[in-house]
């Protein structure tokens, strides 16, 4: 991470105070940054590529609503065989670069029956079925601490600025507890009766992991869903990525402007 870190400084030109994480089809986000500095990961050494079909891989330094941000468009998923190092390594370094507030977005599989497609969930909490952890192994002293609590991973204070955004600008949102897989095959009905038991409302392939490690770091972390389909087995329909992707651009004026509404007040 350190490598990383050096080799931003020396070329970045302004301090990020907020980083976004873009998920499957909200790249077009990245287009609303001011006086944007755009770094491809390929360029710098030891950056994860992302791979998956929705996910630029680049990361935009500039303006957005008066604020210093970084757009990170494209990320590491651990279903493409990245370590879980390397899939947090990203999120590490921007909050080192000086994002001490970081937004998380995600496409994802609704299990509440009292969402649909479209919808937009502020995440509450989370339920890790990963298997995997990033802060496993020895612990970085220099990052936080060996047991981090995590009752209030997604920040309250940051969720309560949300929700009255939210109301404000008039978009609909709704809340929910995250469940993070592995992936990369969707679920099964049967896995997503059994999410639905444990109490879990939303599940994807991403998030969880950069949310614990930020949380270890002490940034704060605001984190919304994106429900691209309904998880498997509600309705009688197959899912497929490309319906992930098209929802996601269907919603994503709703979610640039509630954003937007967000960071002047953070
Ligand atoms: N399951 C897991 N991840 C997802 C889904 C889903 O249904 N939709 C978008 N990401």
């Amino acid at each position: 991470m350190i490598d990383q870190l050096a080799w931003l400084e020396a070329r970045v030109t302004t301090k990020p105070q907020v980083a976004i994480v873009l998920g499957s089809g909200l790249g077009q986000m990245a287009d609303a940054v001011e006086n944007p500095q755009v770094i491809r990961y390929e360029d710098i050494p030891g950056w994860p590529l992302s791979t998956a079909v929705g996910h630029a891989g680049k990361l935009i330094f500039g303006q957005l609503e008066g604020r210093n941000v970084v757009v990170m468009s494209g990320r590491a998923h651990y279903y493409e065989g990245h370590s879980i190092d390397k899939v947090v390594l990203g999120v590490r370094v921007l909050a080192r670069l000086g994002a001490r507030q970081v937004i998380l977005t995600n496409a994802a599989g609704g299990i509440n029956l009292s969402y649909h497609r479209g919808a937009l969930v502020l995440i509450t909490d989370h339920i890790n079925l990963q298997g995997t952890n990033p802060l496993l192994g020895p612990n970085d002293d220099s990052l936080g601490p060996r047991f981090p609590d995590m009752t209030f991973c997604y920040s309250p204070r940051l969720r309560a600025l949300a929700e009255e955004q939210a109301h404000h600008i008039g978009v609909p949102l709704q809340h929910g507890v995250y469940a993070c897989l592995s992936g990369p095959t969707y679920e099964t009905p049967a896995e997503i009766r059994y999410l639905r038991i444990i109490g879990a409302d939303l599940v994807g392939m991403s998030t969880v992991p950069e949310a614990i490690a930020l949380n270890h770091m002490g940034a704060e972390v605001l984190a919304f869903s994106c429900v691209t389909n309904m998880a498997a087995g509600i309705t009688n329909e197959k899912i497929n990525h490309e319906e992930v992707l098209e929802t996601g651009r269907q919603v994503r004026e709703q979610f640039i402007s509630l954003i937007r509404s967000i960071l002047p007040k953070l």
